[in-house]
């Protein structure tokens, strides 16, 4: 279950195989919601951690607990409320009078796989216990470090409807994010699926068929996908399109512009190759960008959104051809 960090970087091959198979057994309880699921992958994959946005009920938490237990990873669920304390997460020293001495109570945060549900109803002192965690993959119980296992991975999820009584992240900490995922309502056709097939989603039957220490390895194969000038040069011009665009008041961070090339590394060893292709970059561009830029008010007050924004710019933005790779 802790497994080192020292696992075999995995070929682009394998990863593919392995990756069909979390789609498909995934696939065999959550209707639909392909994409969303590879993005939630891409993060696992590369170590970024992402926030799922949606309405309740749209199988946010069903995807987080099925993606774990189809790779047989740790799973813990923290629901996120205003009186949440960081030690709620992290855990505390607990008297022990067999021993007669303190021994850590180790927290829910220690699980491969962390669904934050509700993040933005957290405190900000909470929120910020969360992010260190995240950077850190290490927590300080009463001044004791303890590593967090690997993988990890957190999954926050926030509801797209600003409700009273929440804490929105500041800019900063959305940034450490690797991706925003935005989970829709499931068409109609798909909601009819669920319904004929909701005993088996209930009952929650899948195997697992991969491991932490595959994934692990997927992670050390990341640093070997090859990327081409024409693609490093696709990234840096969507990037500097933000920075320049009339309604953007707050464009891409260079973390903005890593994440993106991560997540391209990692779309193209799902698809069995060792190198980006364009159309990797444009499959991540928006979940990377979406909650890290900020418009301009006035552009606000016209009803433009971020998406509409963002897919401008990836309209407008010259894709390399293959032929130049
Ligand atoms: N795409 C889907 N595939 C399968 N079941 C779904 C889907 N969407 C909703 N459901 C059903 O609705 C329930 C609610 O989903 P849940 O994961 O708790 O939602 P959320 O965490 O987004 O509030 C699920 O447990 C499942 O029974
Ligand atoms: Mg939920």
């Amino acid at each position: 279950m802790y497994s080192t960090s020292s696992s075999k970087p995995l070929t682009p091959s394998s990863v593919k195989r392995i990756t069909d198979s979390i789609m498909e057994e995934v696939g065999k309880i959550v209707v639909g919601k392909k994409d969303v699921i590879k993005q939630v992958l891409i993060g696992l994959y590369t170590g970024g951690h992402v926030l799922l946005e949606g309405v309740p009920g749209v199988a946010k938490t069903l995807i987080a607990k099925t993606i774990g237990r189809v790779t047989n990873l740790t799973y813990s669920r923290i629901q996120a409320t205003p009186d949440l304390l960081p030690s709620d997460i992290i855990g505390t020293m607990v008297f022990d009078p067999r021993r007669n001495d303190f021994v850590p109570r180790k927290g829910p945060i220690f699980a491969n796989i962390v669904l934050f549900d509700e993040i933005n109803r957290a405190s900000p002192r909470t929120q910020s216990a969360l992010l260190e965690a995240m950077q850190e993959k290490q927590v300080t119980i009463e001044g004791k470090t303890f590593k967090l296992p690997k993988p990890f991975f957190v999954i926050a999820t926030m509801n797209p409807i600003e409700m009273e009584g929440t804490f929105p992240l500041p800019e900063a900490q959305l940034d450490r994010f690797m991706m925003k995922i935005i989970v829709d309502y499931p068409s109609r056709e798909e909601t009819g699926i669920i319904l004929r097939r909701i005993h088996q989603i209930e009952s929650f039957n899948v195997r697992p068929v991969a491991s932490a220490s595959d994934i692990l390895g997927v992670k050390e194969a990341i640093p070997r996908v090859k990327v081409s000038d024409p693609v490093i040069d696709y990234i840096i011009n969507i990037i500097e399109e933000t920075r320049n665009h009339k309604h953007i008041r707050l464009g891409g961070s260079p973390r903005a512009a890593i994440s993106m090339l991560l997540a391209g590394k990692a779309v193209a060893l799902m698809d069995g190759r060792d190198y980006v292709l364009p159309d990797d970059i444009k499959f991540v561009a928006k979940p990377v960008l979406r909650h890290r830029l900020i418009l301009k008010p006035e552009a606000e007050f016209e009803g433009i959104s971020v998406e509409s924004v963002i897919d401008e710019i990836l309209s407008r933005v010259p894709v390399p051809t293959p032929g130049v790779q």
